[in-house]
């Protein structure tokens, strides 16, 4: 541990309610606890060092703790000051020794710094042999701040979207200088974080948020994509009637044969007294729609960014707004007395007014990325720097690891249904 990051030891006490914490979320992170005892035996990582630039909670202090199981030297960032746990970072600092240069709430200034001591603290300043990244600022700040590290880089992993986007730019100007492979979208992740994980903590967030009975209640779900989709079943489950609006007549037909009513928003808006939207599009409910919503009805977002509900047009419509009428929850009042609430003010209402993702989503994200790094750390030499994708492997690897541990058995193809499936002779 370096000197910078013990700048932030404090409160006798937190070390222990941190690592309480990584040890109750440890339990429900199946898959790391697999790779962890993988990696003991195998250490794949062994005299490796690896700059970490997550959010600091107790799901990425158990893949902290499966990668120094592994070899790993790791030193840790914060990808958001704001999620940043500063029991969970003083647990890692304490009991783990790993140097982590993060804070709740810092600015702007001390975010940077810290992932430029995260990069510097790396390998006794040789920097990092493998990144990790959660939205592209570390391997940002490497190319910009400390290009002297970029030979030594084996390859890192991006977990977000966002971050891929980036990456993808970077690479279309040859300017990224390793390979970095986008953990974000594989078959399992969108199984398992937007499908489930999503869906449950929208519907926690809107019920927190809004304190509403869902049995009974038409919910309009705008998009039914991975995330809507997940949100759709889980709000039926509850007892909601669901009407899924959408542009494309794939998803559309597959909703409709799933049951669902499909209607043109315009249509849904009179009807709906919940509205999810989860496009990862812009202006799906607007002036249009408002000037015909019911009184009372809910508006949230679980997509991307605040840009699915005309916030503004709704401030503009609005003859009164009355915030926080319960957290996260604001009531804009029309000319004609009606009241809409708008939740999380048309922010990803999950992270906003619920807890984000549960352990078991996280397992699975950081497991694929834990897979992914001991796969660069043995084969990066043979990888073009650019954008890769998550191997297959690595992602079935995943999904029959968290099946093993449990318990769920599955049945495996034999030698003549092998043949069977590999000659187009037979069966004709
Ligand atoms: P997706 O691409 O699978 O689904 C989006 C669906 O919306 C598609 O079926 C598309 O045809 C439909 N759509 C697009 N424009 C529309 C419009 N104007 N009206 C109705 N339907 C429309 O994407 P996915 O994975 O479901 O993600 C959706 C959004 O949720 C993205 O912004 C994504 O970044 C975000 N997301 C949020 C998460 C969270 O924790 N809240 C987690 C994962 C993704």
């Amino acid at each position: 541990m370096t000197d910078a990051s013990r700048r932030y030891r404090s409160v006798p006490g937190l070390a222990e309610l941190g690592d309480g914490r990584i040890r109750y979320s440890e339990r429900m992170m199946p898959l790391l606890a697999a790779l962890g005892a993988r990696f003991g035996a195998e250490r794949p990582f062994a005299g490796l060092s690896v700059a970490a630039c997550l959010h600091v909670t107790a799901e990425t202090a158990v893949l902290i703790r499966a990668l120094r199981a592994g070899g790993a030297q790791v030193t840790l960032a914060a990808s958001n000051p704001l999620s940043t746990q500063d029991d969970i970072a003083e647990a890692l600092r304490a009991r783990d020794g790993v140097a982590v240069f993060a804070k709740a709430g810092v600015d702007r200034l001390a975010y940077y710094e810290h992932i430029l001591a995260a990069l510097d603290a790396c390998a006794d300043g040789r920097g990092p042999d493998l990144v990790i990244d959660d939205g592209g600022d570390l391997v940002s700040t490497l190319h910009t701040e400390r290009p002297r590290f970029l030979a030594g880089v084996r390859g890192g992993c991006e977990g977000t979207t966002t971050g891929v986007l980036r990456l993808r730019r970077m690479a279309a100007e040859a300017t990224l200088a390793f390979p970095v492979v986008a953990a974000s979208d594989t078959p399992v992740t969108r199984i398992v974080d937007n499908t489930h994980g999503t869906a449950q903590s929208v519907i926690d967030g809107l019920l927190r948020a809004s304190g509403v009975l869902l049995a009974g209640k038409t919910v309009v779900v705008a998009g039914f994509g991975a995330c809507g989709a997940g949100i759709a079943d889980s709000a039926r489950a509850l007892g909601a009637r669901i009407v899924v609006t959408e542009v494309d007549p794939v998803r559309a037909l597959d909703a409709v044969l799933r049951g669902f009513r499909v209607l043109p928003m315009a249509d849904a808006a009179p009807l709906g007294e919940v509205f999810v939207t989860a496009t990862g599009s812009t202006e799906v409910i607007t002036a249009e729609h408002f000037a015909v919503l019911r009184d009372g009805a809910i508006l949230a977002n679980a997509g991307h960014f605040d840009a699915e509900i005309d916030v503004r047009a709704l401030a503009a419509a609005a003859v009164a707004v009355e915030t926080d009428v319960r957290p996260h929850a604001d009531a804009y009042e029309l000319p004609d007395g009606r009241r809409l609430l708008l939740l999380a003010e048309g922010r990803v209402v999950n992270l906003v007014a619920a807890g984000g993702h549960p352990p078991e989503v996280m397992d699975l994200a950081f497991g694929i990325e834990a897979l992914a790094l001991a796969w660069l750390a043995a084969s990066a030499a043979k990888l073009a720097p650019g954008v890769h994708r998550v191997p297959q492997d690595i992602d079935a690897e995943a999904a029959r690891l968290v099946l093993t541990a449990l318990g769920t058995k599955l049945d495996t193809l034999t030698e003549s249904q092998r043949s069977y499936q590999a000659n187009w002779h037979l069966g004709s």
